[in-house]
């Protein structure tokens, strides 16, 4: 049990690839399988042992407060730091850094969904004596993260953050374990990328810098195809979280939504509350946020419906991010990372992509 470890969680970003939906909320907040994302995170930290947690934020901080509050509902003792102006990862550590006392404190990126076993990811970092240890995993496309090649021994030799030619499909999983004494060098009140900054420079003065490699499950939630593909994970247990509102299945459905009965909702779709789905719908795999309204014989696949959004009758959408109160006309039909901002609306056939019907 980690009761002797706290934890910072990092939700400072304001998310840009998930524009339009994190327009109104901080993207941690995006409902996901029916609760805010950050919850899934959250209890996985409690249900390892940890108790005190500090929230590194910047970008509507408030409303992480708001729903959290003191962290009792989830067992936990939580504390909120704003940064003023975004410090970035390095600096945002930092900042919160007056608010830890235990002797290692571990890091996440709070826009990981990842079922690893954090205690095992802080015996390594124990074992191995590390200034700092990092979860790494393993993906197909390494581009967009932080590349950690490692040595027999599990140290790590660099850090290649976001590279176009990354020497290994090992990549830093965006969960650490920092000495607290390590981690108070990080300078304060300037911005500090831990990845470009911090991290080499350890590297550069022989820290002891760990790699703890595992292949549990793992997906960062920045895109919107992560995030509607996390979330169907959710749905269908693939992604183990104790935050669930119900159980595990092709769908989760809030209180007040209203799914007509042969309406076919699953593979791992999330109805958020007072939601409508119509006679006939075909929602797989999507989020529907609430208030959304799916109406008779419209078809949606993997996208995200915003809140109050309204996709008309015979609409079909796929692959898309329909921004919160926006209209898809009937018989409109959207694919392939089309992304509708909030109160857009369109007409009746407005867009298609096959013949007129
Ligand atoms: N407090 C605070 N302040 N948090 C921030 C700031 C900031 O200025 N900037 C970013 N963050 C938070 C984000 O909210 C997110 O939770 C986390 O830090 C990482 O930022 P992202 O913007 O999501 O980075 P990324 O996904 O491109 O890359 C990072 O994560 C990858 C794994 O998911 C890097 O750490 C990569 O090395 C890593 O592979
Ligand atoms: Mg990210």
């Amino acid at each position: 049990m980690l009761d002797d470890v706290e934890a910072v969680v990092l939700v400072g970003g304001k998310g840009t690839r998930l524009r339009p939906l994190t327009l109104s909320a901080p993207k941690p907040m995006l409902p996901t399988a029916g609760v805010p994302f950050l919850a899934h995170l959250l209890s996985r930290i409690r249900a390892a042992g940890v108790r005190r947690v500090v929230l590194g934020t910047s970008y509507l901080a408030s409303t992480f407060e708001e729903h959290f509050g003191d962290g009792e509902s989830l067992g936990l003792e939580l504390t909120y730091v704003v940064e003023e102006a975004p410090l970035g990862t390095g600096g945002g550590i930092a900042n919160v850094a007056e608010h830890l006392t235990s002797e290692n404190v571990m890091v996440f990126n709070g826009d990981v969904l990842c079922g690893t076993d954090l205690g095992a990811v802080v015996n390594t970092h124990r074992h191995t004596d590390a200034d700092v240890t990092l979860h790494l995993v393993r993906v197909q496309d390494p581009r967009a993260y932080g590349c950690v090649p490692t040595d027999d021994d599990g140290r790590v030799l660099a850090f290649l953050e976001k590279t176009e030619d990354p020497p290994t499909d090992q990549i830093n999983a965006g969960c650490y374990v920092f000495k607290r004494s390590v981690l108070e060098e990080i300078p304060r009140g300037r911005v500090v990328s831990v990845e470009r900054e911090t991290f080499p420079g350890l590297l550069e003065r022989g820290a002891r810098v760990s790699g703890h490699v595992d292949n549990a499950y793992w997906r960062d939630m920045g895109t919107p195809g992560d995030l509607v593909h996390g979330s169907a994970d959710l749905v269908r247990g693939v992604a183990p979280s104790a935050a669930l509102p119900g159980p595990v299945g092709e769908s989760i459905v809030l209180e007040g939504a209203d799914v007509a009965k042969d309406a076919f909702v699953f593979g791992g779709t999330a109805v958020g509350r007072d939601v409508v789905v119509g006679e006939g719908a075909k929602v797989e795999g999507s989020m529907l946020f609430d208030g959304a309204v799916i109406a008779a014989g419209a078809i949606v696949e993997s996208s995200v419906i915003g809140a109050g959004a309204r996709i008309e009758a015979g609409a079909h959408v796929r692959d898309a991010v329909i921004g919160d109160r926006a209209v898809v006309g009937a018989h409109c039909e959207l694919k392939g990372g089309m992304r509708i901002w909030p109160d857009v609306q369109l007409p009746p056939h407005g867009i298609r992509f096959s013949a007129d019907v």
